[in-house]
């Protein structure tokens, strides 16, 4: 089956990096030179996706016009002969067919997903968080549908192994490896945010999901869950007690760019690996570290 569709929640207030996110989405706040969410976006490009839904609020249009042509801008690029800029901000205003829905209350993921349901086909979709930025290759919503295509294209959650004392931050899974490699899972339960003691597992998701659709089915039928929101981690654990739902440990490495320490990272992390900035960061981190009080 082939995946065409990917929904992108981008309707969060981005508390955690206020007070930039007063004005600014936190998904248009750059990493180097371009913003967090042109990387999300790029991922499921680059893993065979054509469409993104975005699963927007008010005062977040930005994310919408910075994957829209800019005509007046390219006009100005091309007029002061700045070609490859020109290429540049063209090639990401046609990246992607966009499309968007309002949310119009911010009930929690599970309900950010029942939102896209008049716009989702037949065909399974891919659900990518933005707050984790996955880098490698092949990229991991990619590696997801490859698992997902091997076991009878049924839903597959992205998982990696985290601390103990961290697994309250995330979706848990259970389940069982259904080969000797031990990355593929068939799953028994997930749980939103367990605390360390009651956990079964530290096998957490990052927020990359391979959904069938019918998880709306399952997505109408969960109460409130942690934190009083709808929770998509409780429509997957209903739906893995139906059907067959397995979990992948993708490759990669991930960032957690929801907080501004694995932001910090990430964006020293960037510049280390941009042949463009490469040498500057270093000198300018021994610099730094030695004029330090
Ligand atoms: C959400 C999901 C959680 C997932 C996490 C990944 O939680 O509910 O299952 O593990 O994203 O970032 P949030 O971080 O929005 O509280």
């Amino acid at each position: 089956m082939k995946i065409k569709q990917a929904v992108i929640p981008v309707a969060g207030k981005g508390t955690r990096f206020l007070p930039a996110t007063k004005e600014i989405p936190k998904e248009m706040i750059p990493i180097i030179d371009r913003p967090m969410i042109h990387y999300i976006v790029q991922e499921a490009i680059d893993s065979g996706i054509e469409q993104i839904i975005f699963v927007n609020s008010t005062h977040k249009e930005s994310i919408e016009n910075y994957f829209d042509r800019n005509y007046a801008l390219e006009k100005f690029l091309e007029s002061n002969n700045k070609l490859k800029e020109l290429e540049l901000i063209q090639k990401i205003g046609t990246m992607a067919e966009i499309v968007s829905v309002r949310q119009k209350e911010q009930l929690g993921l599970g309900h950010a997903i029942l939102v896209t349901e008049a716009l989702i086909g037949h065909d399974n979709f891919a659900v990518l968080l933005g707050d984790d930025l996955i880098v490698g290759t092949p990229p991991c919503t990619q590696q997801l549908i490859k698992t997902s295509a091997a076991n009878g294209d049924n839903p597959v959650i992205g998982i990696m192994d985290v601390p103990k004392n961290d697994v309250s931050k995330y979706g848990i899974i259970d389940g069982t490896f259904i080969n000797a490699d031990h990355k593929t899972v068939l799953m028994k339960e997930m749980i939103e945010k367990p605390t360390p003691a009651k956990t079964p597992t530290t096998w957490a998701t990052p927020g990359r999901y391979i959904l069938s659709r019918d998880i709306f089915d399952y997505l109408k039928q969960i109460k409130r869950g942690a934190g009083g929101e709808y929770q998509l981690t409780d429509a997957i654990n209903l739906m893995c007690k139906n059907r067959s739902v397995f979990a992948h440990f993708f490759s990669g490495k991930r960032y957690d760019t929801g907080n501004i320490f694995g932001y910090l990272e990430a964006t020293m992390n960037f510049a280390l690996n941009d042949a463009r900035l490469r040498e500057y960061s270093i000198e300018l981190i021994k610099k730094l570290s030695k004029e330090l009080p």
